[in-house]
């Protein structure tokens, strides 16, 4: 099958198997909607972009981190941690994960524009190897908690370089008015810089970036570097010593239909080194450790999700055409991607091969919601009917990690499958999951603290 699909995918008597696994089988076995994982192809994508980077940077070599946002479990955090590269946590929730794997602290990193106290505590306690700071109060903060515990915590500054990457808004990060870093420009980089390096229980090891997500272009990755290089320039001359690692940040783009056309990882690795290189002997600095965080590109193409067609409707245009919805059992709640982003996904009915003619088809979900859509046009046979299961490849990333309850539907369960055998990694969620939450209590007097500082946040 294409590249849009995991590696182990193809077609046996017109039906479709993942890593040897029928998927009609493990629609049977596992209900849909579901996620299907290809082990396989996961890991080796990390090891592929391992030895790209690795053979790229050479002696600039940092570290890898796994964008746990993307989709994170116990187990697929065991797995990272057996590919020997680092995770990207940034929030509690998601250390907690990592927590429950054994990932070693010391390659873990910690992000988040408003951690709490409790989340940088337990990354303190933890002994994450580092914590990116992104605002003047956390800087205080870390270094206060730090302080308290009688630590040095490694830390980085989050910079914002003011780079516009061309991707979607709500995932481009480095333009100047977003939540995110600290302005290179006006100024609030260095004042951070000379806020972070008055504490002695902060240890400032480098500095990062993260331009945005899902970029097919490697210039927005090299404009943002080349400017972090002359901040470290400028650290080189008013300290006389360098500051170490550079960390680029996550956002390689994959491919979710055959048109999109990725960047070629090697090619990209290269030509962001090349430009580092040159950049730094300019301004004559070492060559600094650089680090990357992809998460997407790791995990995107190595799942599928599986739906069964419930019904179709074919409903008359203005135009006089016509148009087939055809409705899954999942949607929005699984994949808010199409409609939060537009995101275009592209799908197959995978239980057999059609040879009916094509037709224009919306596939929707079963929200009670118009917004409610998976791929807004697609051409599919046009002899589609309920009980067809149709795979939509390239959702391993953000799909089952952004899935809601929304209508009170349960959410997705992960299935991983290597060599003709499958196992649950997130079990399918159930009514009793959905009502667990919900109690019966007498009420309880709630009156104002009698210390008013109590809820002081410092
Ligand atoms: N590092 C940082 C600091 C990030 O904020 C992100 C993503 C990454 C790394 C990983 O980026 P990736 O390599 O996965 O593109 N929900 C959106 C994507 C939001 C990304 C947020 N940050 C989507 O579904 O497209």
């Amino acid at each position: 099958m294409t590249s849009i699909w995991p590696i182990s995918a193809k077609r046996v008597d017109g039906e479709l198997e993942i890593a040897g696994c029928n998927v009609g089988a493990l629609a049977l076995r596992y209900g849909t909607p579901i996620f299907v994982l290809d082990e396989v192809d996961f890991k080796s994508r990390i090891t592929n972009w391992s030895s790209e980077f690795n053979s790229a940077f050479a002696e600039s070599a940092g570290e890898i981190y796994y964008a746990a946002k993307s989709f994170i479990s116990v187990e697929v955090a065991k797995m990272v941690n057996e590919s020997g590269i680092g995770l990207d946590v940034c929030t509690g929730g998601e250390l907690a994960v990592a927590r429950a794997a054994k990932f070693p602290g010391e390659r873990i990193e910690m992000h988040g524009n408003n951690k709490s106290e409790l989340e940088i505590s337990a990354a303190i306690d933890y002994r994450v190897g580092v914590i990116v700071l992104d605002s003047l109060q956390e800087i205080e903060r870390v270094a206060r908690i730090s302080h308290s515990k009688n630590r040095v915590q490694g830390v980085m500054l989050r910079l914002n370089p003011g780079v516009e990457a061309h991707t979607h808004e709500y995932i481009a990060t480095a333009h100047e008015d977003v939540k995110f870093g600290f302005s290179i420009a006006t100024g609030a980089a260095w004042d951070a810089l000379l806020a972070v390096v008055k504490h002695e229980s902060l240890q400032l090891v480098g500095i990062h970036c993260h331009i945005g997500s899902q970029i097919f272009a490697v210039d927005a990755f090299k404009a943002s570097a080349l400017r972090l290089i002359e901040f470290l320039a400028r650290y080189k001359s008013e300290f006389g010593i360098e500051l170490e690692n550079l960390n680029i940040g996550g956002g390689v783009g994959i491919a979710y239909t055959e048109s999109d056309r990725p960047m070629n990882v090697k090619e990209f690795l290269n030509s962001v080194k090349g430009a580092i290189v040159s950049e730094s002997d300019r301004v004559g600095i070492r060559t600094p450790r650089i680090s990357i965080e992809p998460g997407r590109a790791l995990i995107g193409p190595s799942m599928v999700t599986l739906y069964t067609v419930g019904t179709t409707k074919e409903v008359q245009l203005k135009d006089g055409a016509t148009r087939l919805y055809v409705s899954v059992d999942g949607g929005m709640s699984d994949n808010i991607r199409t409609s939060l982003y537009g995101a275009v996904y592209s799908a197959e009915i995978v239980n057999r091969i059609s040879s009916a003619k094509l037709r224009d088809c919306r596939i929707v979900g079963k929200h009670c919601e118009t917004g409610d859509i998976v791929i807004n046009s697609i051409e599919l046979p046009s002899d589609i009917a309920p009980g067809d299961l149709i795979a939509v490849p390239a959702t391993g990333a953000y799909g089952r990690s952004m899935a809601s309850n929304y209508n009170h539907v349960p959410r997705p369960g992960v299935i991983s499958v290597v060599d003709g055998t499958a196992r649950t990694i997130v079990r399918s969620e159930t009514e009793s999951d959905l009502l667990a939450l919900d109690v019966v209590q007498a009420p309880v007097k709630v009156t104002k603290v009698a210390n008013e500082k109590s809820g002081e946040i410092k």
